[in-house]
């Protein structure tokens, strides 16, 4: 974790009286300024106008889904997808496209192949698709250069809106960087959640969501919280701006990095049934367990022996999906964090899950 002292001293002497008020509803200027600069380094170009300040990239998809749908109508998201978002979008009362992907991200032939299905069914295409394209949660995929164009001429066709999450980009351990799908996109239909969550610490809670002038107003009249923390942006934008961002991410990426190799061999070593691709950068694994048909169960064991994993079954939106031998989405399958774990730890837990995996189930 990152040691923010002598920045929220900062931000508690010299500018009391901008952070112990409330802070512009679009956010601290400063730090907004930053982000542009921030996010011009991976080609996308943004005004402080089109960036609004939120209270974590959840915040954000919130407030996306507000804006931009009505009740009934249809988000297309991979299958699986960001378990934390699937209730998000329940709240607003959507319905899912469940996408499959490849290992060069989300299917644009079986998006093609549904719009002209539901079309002629008379049933809702989506208007919304809601994606991870780098280091994607659960499945670590990136998104090839030709799926991200693919992906924002279909956007475009459909006249569909694009919601990019992208909190673990700047986690990443090597392989070739590719534009975001925001970098891409020149008709504004490209919305992006930017956290400070795993760039610095989720506690934070600050994110931002960078949409067109217009949508970013708009935003700002539906975020009924009177602004985001101004203490909290002011620390933020003093760490960034010294330039104690890229060093603390040069230092958790090296240190993630250690852990994924850990974890991967050592899953080699005592559970070589598990099936996954090593990610180039992010937090997770997604094993594929042969034989197990309860990942549920499975991850309930794991908890009685004090190991944290999540099954699989979570990362659907529904269970209106086919998947092999009709069994429940992703009940062959759990999700591993590598991150905050430590080395011993990881060496101990993919011990124990081994144990539990050669148990008869
Ligand atoms: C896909 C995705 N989006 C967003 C977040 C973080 O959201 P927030 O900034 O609200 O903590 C996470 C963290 O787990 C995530 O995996």
């Amino acid at each position: 974790m990152p040691d923010f002292t002598a920045e929220a001293a900062l931000a508690l002497t010299r500018y009391r009286s901008e952070t112990l008020q409330y802070a512009p509803r679009l956010g601290l200027l400063d730090l907004r300024e930053w982000i542009c600069e921030f996010l011009a380094e991976e080609g996308i170009k943004a005004s402080p106008a089109e960036i609004i300040v939120v209270n974590g990239a959840k915040h954000g998809l919130d407030l996306a889904c507000k804006l931009f749908l009505n009740d009934g109508d249809c988000v297309a998201v991979t299958a699986p997808t960001y378990f934390t978002g699937i209730p998000i979008f329940r709240s607003h009362g959507l319905s899912f496209l469940q996408v499959p992907q490849d290992a060069e991200g989300i299917s644009i032939d079986f998006l093609h192949r549904e719009i002209k299905l539901r079309r002629r069914n008379g049933q809702p295409i989506p208007k919304m698709i809601y994606d991870i394209p780098d280091f994607h949660n659960p499945t670590g995929i990136t998104m090839s250069p030709d799926r991200r164009r693919q992906l924002v001429a279909f956007a475009n066709q459909f006249d569909v809106v694009i919601v990019e999450d992208s909190p673990y980009r700047k986690i990443r351990f090597g392989g070739p960087t590719f534009p975001p799908l925001k970098a891409l996109d020149d008709s504004g239909r490209v919305v992006y959640l930017g956290t400070f969550a795993k760039l610095l610490a989720p506690g934070l809670r600050i994110g931002w969501v960078v949409s067109t002038a217009e949508s970013v107003a708009r935003i700002a009249q539906l975020k009924s919280d009177g602004g985001s923390c101004p203490l909290t942006q002011r620390i933020v934008f003093e760490y960034c701006s010294a330039g104690k961002l890229s060093q603390h991410l040069d230092r958790v990426s090296v240190e993630y990095h250690k852990h994924r190799d850990i974890m991967v061999a050592e899953l080699r070593e005592k559970l070589p049934q598990a099936s996954f691709r090593v990610p180039d950068g992010g937090y997770y694994l997604w094993i594929g367990l042969p034989g197990i048909v309860d990942a549920d169960r499975f991850a309930e064991a794991a908890t009685a022996k004090g190991v944290e994993i999540i099954s699989g079954t979570r990362f659907y939106a529904d269970r209106n999906i086919a998947y092999p031998e009709n069994r429940i989405p992703g009940s062959d399958h759990i999700r591993l964090a590598f991150s905050f774990a430590s080395p011993t730890q990881i060496k101990d837990g993919i011990g124990r899950l081994a144990e539990i995996f050669h148990q008869p189930h």
